[in-house]
Order: structure tokens, then C-alpha cells, then sequence
């Protein structure tokens, strides 16, 4: 897979154009296709946009924005895609939609192109199951906004070949990004890993142990960008409750991942977050999310609490072969910019400090989203570090 290899981008929304973007940037003629024209129209013209503000800032020079803009081909018809080596394809999320297009894109290819995805929810599996040839469908999932976030979830199918999976993984390190490799399981690595972040952060609020700005304050605190609040609202809480809820789903129903009241509430009422001006914080008039300031010893309660659910679901990723321990560590740094990696973070305090919080909240609450990973009781019979 070199330079010369064309790629397709099917669907130019907000992924589908980034993608885009960093194909090109690549160097490969990169064809953008969209069942509605205009949605390739807007693409690209937003993408002139952020070229002529990479060339004001330095960051490239005109010469190479025109050329990178130059590879960009607006595709009229799906069948101007059939020279691509690989097709990526970030259209609406939803399987029967995905899998009518990868039966259309499998009889214009030809044998040795790949056939990539960038769903966040669906299982890969499922949409290589509407191909004759499913060996060779593969997730790429990339993060919001592709061109700026390094992480790329390689996720092979169930019958993806690992050649498949090595070209892939290959071919991101040469587009300058992270691949990391994981299992096709709900959420795959980050969306799985980060539920808690979230779903803790609402329960804290729930049980009125803290305020949000508060809450967000002692997240910040440890290095965290931005408190779980602040997040959901920049997310959006329509999107947030809709992947918790997708992961819990498929999970049938394992308890660990219920979504919760509050936030379906949010959604409910229309409180989506920045892009409604009122989420969890209200943003009218140019306000910013307020930020309470740290108290001490509730803040370390917090951090502690919401630390251990998220060390707990990594652990239990590495315990269930979602990924390696190196892979679910460089997933949260480079994919939601996680202050450290959080098996990293385990180690520090090591596996029985976070064992012992687990177990007191399991006693307190007798609820099984505070189980603690058998690999976590293993660590720690066994006096290991992940690393
Ligand atoms: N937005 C994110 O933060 C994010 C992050 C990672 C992955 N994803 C995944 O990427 C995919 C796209 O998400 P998005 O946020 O860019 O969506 P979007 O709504 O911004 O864009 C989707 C585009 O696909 C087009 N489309 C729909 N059906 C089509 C078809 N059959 N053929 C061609 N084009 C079609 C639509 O016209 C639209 O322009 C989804 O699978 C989503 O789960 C999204």
C-alpha cells in the first residue's frame, strides 16, 4: 500500500472528511463520495478552509496545500471508486445501510482491495458478513477530529486475514498515526474503557456527594483536559447516551454498562451540550463551563472512585484479550488524551490500592458494576504490575 494507491472515502461528513483530509496529506488520490452532492460540496469547502488556516499558521505552504487539495476527487457516482486500493467508508451508522454499500463496493473492487469501516458501535464482523469475501473488511476507527487525533482502532472482523490487519496497521504508521489493534467486542477499546468516566462522574452527582463543577474540578485536577461534565456537553449528550446505551446493549445487558436516568433526562429535555447552549453548564452569551475550586480531601474521594471503575474496565480488557496492555494504555492517551495511560497508573499505586476501593464499593453498594476484574484479584495473589 504506497503513495500511488488510491483511496475512496465514502460518506463526506464531519469523519468522512477528515479522513480524507489525512489521506491525502498522505500523498494518494483520494476519491470523496456521498449520496447527497452537496454534503461533498460543504467537504470541501470546509476543507479549503482549514488549508488556507494550516498554510496563515505555517504549518504547510501553499504549494503543498494546492497539491494535497488537488488530490481530493469529487466522486458523482460509487463506481468512480473501483480503481481505489482500499475504501474507507464513515457513512450513517447503521448496519443495514453499511451493509447494502459493502455488497455494492465488493463487486466494484477489485480482489486485493481493502474494505475498511469507521463505525463506533457496529460489530465488524457483522457488516464483513454482507461481503463474499469478508477476509478482507476491517474497522479503522478513527477519532474526532481524524486529522488532529493520532489513535486508529484497527479492529479485524472475525474473519479478517492477519495479513489484512498488518497492512492496514502498516499503512497508519505511514499516514503519521497511532494503530493500535483490538478485538471486535463492544466499544472496542476506548469507547468501552472510558464508560465509567462518564457514567461515575453521574452517579457521584446522583448520590449529591459533589456538584459538577465540582466533580469536573478534581477530574481536571489529576490532569484530565476536561471534567467528565465538561465533556459530555462538548460530546454532545445525545451522542454520549446513545453509545453508552449501544454498548450496553451489546453487552446484553451486563449491568456494569447501564446508562443512566440523568443523562437520558438531558437528552430528553434538549440540554445536548455546547452545540444546544445549555448541556450540564449553560453556554449562552460566550460562558464557559464553571469550574469549582479543588477541596482536598473530597476531590481525592472522586479522582479515587472514578480512577478505580476506570482501571477496573482496562484491566478487564486486557483480562478478555480486547487488546494488549500496551495497546489499551496508548488507546486512552492518543484517542480521548488521557493525562497517563491508566494500566500505567495502576502501577503506581499498584493492583491492591485499586483492589481494596473496588472491594469497598462493591461491599457498600452490592452492585455489579463495582466487581473487580478477576485479573485484578490476579495481580495482586500473584504480586504482578502490568508493565
Ligand atoms: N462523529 C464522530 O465523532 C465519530 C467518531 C468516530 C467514528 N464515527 C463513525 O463515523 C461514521 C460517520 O459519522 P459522522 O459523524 O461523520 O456522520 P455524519 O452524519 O457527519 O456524515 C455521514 C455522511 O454519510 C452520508 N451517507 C449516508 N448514507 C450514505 C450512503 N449509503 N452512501 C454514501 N453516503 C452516505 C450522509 O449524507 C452524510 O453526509 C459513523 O459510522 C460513526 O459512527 C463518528
Amino acid at each position: 500500500m504506497d503513495q500511488s494507491m488510491k483511496v475512496g472515502v465514502i460518506g463526506a461528513g464531519t469523519m468522512g472528511s477528515g479522513i480524507a483530509q489525512v489521506a491525502a496529506q498522505a500523498g494518494h488520490t483520494t476519491y470523496l463520495f456521498d449520496t447527497r452532492p452537496e454534503a461533498v460540496d460543504n467537504a470541501l469547502h470546509g476543507l479549503s478552509k482549514t488549508f488556507e488556516k494550516l498554510v496563515q499558521k505555517g504549518k504547510i505552504t501553499q504549494e503543498e496545500a494546492t497539491a494535497i487539495q488537488g488530490r481530493i476527487k469529487p466522486a458523482t457516482d460509487l463506481k468512480q471508486l473501483a480503481g481505489c486500493g482500499l475504501v474507507i467508508e464513515a457513512i450513517v451508522e447503521a448496519l443495514g445501510v453499511k451493509k447494502a454499500l459493502f455488497t455494492d463496493l465488493e463487486a466494484l473492487l477489485t480482489t486485493d482491495a481493502v474494505l475498511a469501516t469507521n463505525t463506533s458501535s457496529l460489530s465488524i464482523t457483522a457488516i464483513a458478513a454482507a461481503c463474499r469475501a469478508p477476509e478482507r473488511v476491517i474497522g479503522l476507527h478513527f477519532f474526532n477530529p481524524a486529522p488532529l487525533l493520532p489513535l486508529v482502532e484497527v479492529i479485524p472482523g472475525l474473519v479478517t486475514t492477519p495479513q489484512h490487519v498488518e497492512r492496514a496497521t502498516v499503512l497508519m504508521l505511514k499516514w503519521g498515526k497511532t494503530p493500535v489493534t483490538c478485538k471486535d467486542t463492544p466499544g472496542f477499546i476506548v469507547n468501552r474503557v472510558a464508560r465509567p468516566f462518564y457514567g461515575e462522574a453521574i452517579r457521584i452527582h446522583e448520590e449529591g456527594i459533589a456538584d459538577m463543577p465540582t466533580i469536573d474540578a478534581a477530574m481536571r485536577s489529576v490532569g484530565f483536559k476536561m471534567g467528565p461534565f465538561e465533556l459530555m456537553d462538548l460530546i454532545g449528550n445525545d451522542i454520549n447516551f446513545a453509545v453508552t446505551k449501544s454498548v450496553f446493549e451489546a453487552f446484553f445487558y451486563d449491568p456494569r454498562y447501564r446508562p443512566s436516568v440523568t443523562q437520558q433526562r438531558q437528552v430528553e429535555s434538549g440540554r445536548l451540550g455546547r452545540k444546544s447552549g445549555q448541556g450540564y453548564y449553560s453556554y449562552g452569551d460566550g460562558a464557559v463551563a464553571p469550574l469549582a475550586q479543588v477541596d482536598g480531601p473530597l476531590s481525592a474521594r472522586i479522582v479515587e472512585r472514578i480512577l478505580a471503575m476506570l482501571i477496573n474496565e482496562a484491566t478487564d480488557a486486557l483480562f478478555l484479550n480486547v487488546a494488549s496492555a500496551r495497546d489499551i494504555d496508548l488507546a486512552m492517551t492518543k484517542g480521548v488524551n488521557y493525562p497517563k495511560g491508566l494500566l500505567r497508573w495502576a502501577d503506581e499505586q499498584g493492583a491492591a490500592h485499586w483492589l481494596t476501593v473496588l472491594e469497598r464499593l462493591y461491599a457498600d453498594y452490592g452492585e455489579d458494576r463495582y466487581r473487580p476484574s478477576p485479573l485484578l484479584r490476579r495481580m495482586v495473589r500473584d504480586g504482578k504490575t502490568f508493565f
